[in-house]
């Protein structure tokens, strides 16, 4: 099976841990996977670890700014770049085309596979604006990982959950052997 490079980008919601496994699992079946964090999801959860679980430095947006174009350097040679967990303040950013930090800037200026994972609370996943944002990203030819269904940290019940590591990996690994 073809083995990819892979950019996973992060961002701030609940589920961003699961990232961290996600990142893992990947790197185990031997993809090179490279990190790029929103600034809140730097806050959240240390790049270390992701840096760790990649062999590679992580893409910050306080790390970035000596690298020239780092949103042309990062996306050079990638096979696929998914976004999980995609908030839904990231969702609406990418929808509407905003280049304002270092992963929007990127996703918009790659035009391979471009996957998104949404994670966030089962009313903010319903609301129409989130679900217009979402028919956007489809429409420009972005996949979307549809969420699962279950209880949010919240106790709120519905779709929103992100997809499982599992799924996702098992998603990755057909397209390493399909395309
Ligand atoms: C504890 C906590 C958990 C959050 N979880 C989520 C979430 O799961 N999904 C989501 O869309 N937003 C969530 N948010 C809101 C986002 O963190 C917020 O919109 C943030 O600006 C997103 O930043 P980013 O998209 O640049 O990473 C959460 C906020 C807090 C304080």
């Amino acid at each position: 099976m073809k083995k990819l490079t892979i950019l996973v980008g992060v961002t701030a919601s609940i589920a961003i841990y699961r990232s961290a496994e996600l990142v893992r699992e990947l790197s185990k079946r031997g993809h090179s996977v490279r990190v790029a964090m929103t600034r809140t999801a730097a806050l959240w959860m240390s790049p270390v670890i992701f840096s760790a679980l990649s062999s590679h430095s992580v893409y910050t947006e306080d790390n970035h700014k000596e690298d020239g174009m780092p949103h042309i350097v990062i996306r050079d040679n990638l096979d696929l770049f998914i976004t999980a967990p995609a908030t839904a303040d990231f969702i609406s950013r990418a929808a509407a085309g905003h280049a304002d930090d270092l992963l929007t800037a990127t996703l918009l200026s790659y035009s391979g596979p471009r996957w998104i994972a949404p994670s966030m609370n089962p009313n903010m996943f319903r609301h129409p604006a989130t679900q217009k944002n979402i028919d956007m990203l489809e429409s420009y030819g972005y996949k979307i990982l549809s969420p699962a269904d279950g209880e949010a940290v919240c106790g709120d019940k519905g779709e929103g959950k992100m997809m499982p590591v599992q799924d996702i990996v098992s998603a990755i690994e057909d397209f390493a052997a399909h395309g």
